[in-house]
């Protein structure tokens, strides 16, 4: 019964979190609310979300039909750090050109489809088999089809304009400005693949194009199920080599999520990790400085970072 009260208090915990942004708390239902301007993403309880990175809006579907629980369907929406670590790669990690990416527990595909974005040559986007890898299947093909072909014309439309001396000074300045904002980097949406991993047995199925080891590896909001914790590290281990650097991103719900750092120190001398813990105030979103979010960057003992 104390274990019921006790899991039932984490599940609180836990799901308290997506609410903090809900209408009511904007101020947008009444007037004696006051009002609380936390995430510019305010639309958190939406089936579709937007965000825009490197002038690319990229929509992602929330499935709101099930419930969320600790242990089930927490990849069903978008956690707000999902959203803090792609913004942290599009602000921090200048290097993820060319660079292989794994993605552990991708949930809805957020941070995969921003890595991808930002040039990275191969990207693979986990998480469990059946709905949940689906899922992830769903957000990444539809924005990476349309991302790539808008970059594509975006090109097109440069290099004809680049050319057209009738064109007017105004009507070329508009399409340099757009492919500034756009980019001049060609995108091909196969670069980014979605595969099932599941910690506890980490194989990737046979056929999958990229198997690792990974330049990168990207690990949001997955460190809240202690009981996972050792087969996180033994999948980590077995993606990455010594030049991989893995960036984990995580709330601190007082839920165990830093035994995971503890684990990872008993077993450096047999694993090899160095870990480094980031200054959250330093290099998270400004307007998410006041709470409890941990960032850490691991390398493996004698990295040497290509
Ligand atoms: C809280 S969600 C975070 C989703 C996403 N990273 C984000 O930040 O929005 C945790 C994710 O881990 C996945 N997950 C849970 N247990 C797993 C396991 N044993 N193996 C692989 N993925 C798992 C869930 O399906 C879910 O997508």
């Amino acid at each position: 019964m104390q274990d019921q009260q006790q899991q039932h208090q984490q599940q609180q915990t836990l799901l308290g979190e997506p609410s903090e942004t809900t209408g009511t708390e904007t101020g947008t239902e009444t007037g004696l609310v006051p009002w609380k301007y936390c995430n510019v993403y305010a639309n958190n309880r939406s089936p579709e979300r937007l965000f825009v990175f490197l002038g690319h809006s990229i929509f992602i579907q929330q499935r709101l039909d099930e419930e969320v629980t600790i242990d089930q369907n927490t990849g069903n929406v978008v956690w707000d750090g999902a959203y803090l670590m792609a913004r942290y790669l599009e602000t921090w990690v200048k290097d993820l050109q060319g660079k292989t990416c794994l993605e552990l527990g991708a949930g809805t595909g957020l941070v995969s489809i921003v890595a991808w974005l930002l040039g990275a040559s191969h990207v693979l986007a986990t998480d469990l088999a059946g709905p949940h890898i689906e899922h992830v299947e769903k957000n990444t093909s539809f924005n990476t089809k349309r991302i790539a072909s808008e970059r594509r014309q975006a090109l097109q439309e440069a290099q004809i304009f680049a050319h057209d001396s009738t064109a007017s000074i105004m009507r070329r300045r508009a399409i340099q400005r757009k492919r500034d904002r756009l980019q001049t980097i060609e995108l091909k949406s196969q670069d980014l693949r979605v595969a099932p991993l599941d910690w506890t047995s980490p194989t990737l199925p046979e056929g999958t194009p990229f198997q690792g080891p990974f330049s990168y590896i990207f690990c949001s909001e997955i460190l809240y199920l202690p009981q996972l914790h050792r087969a996180l590290l033994k999948t980590l281990t077995k993606f990455a080599d010594n030049h991989t650097i893995v960036i984990l991103l995580w709330k601190k719900r007082g839920l165990g999520e830093e035994r995971f750092f503890e684990i990872v120190s008993k077993s450096k001398a047999s694993l090899g990790w160095h870990v480094e813990f980031l200054d959250n105030k330093r290099v998270l979103d400004s307007e998410f400085e006041d709470q409890p979010y941990g960032i850490a960057r691991m390398t493996r003992i004698g990295n040497t970072p290509i």
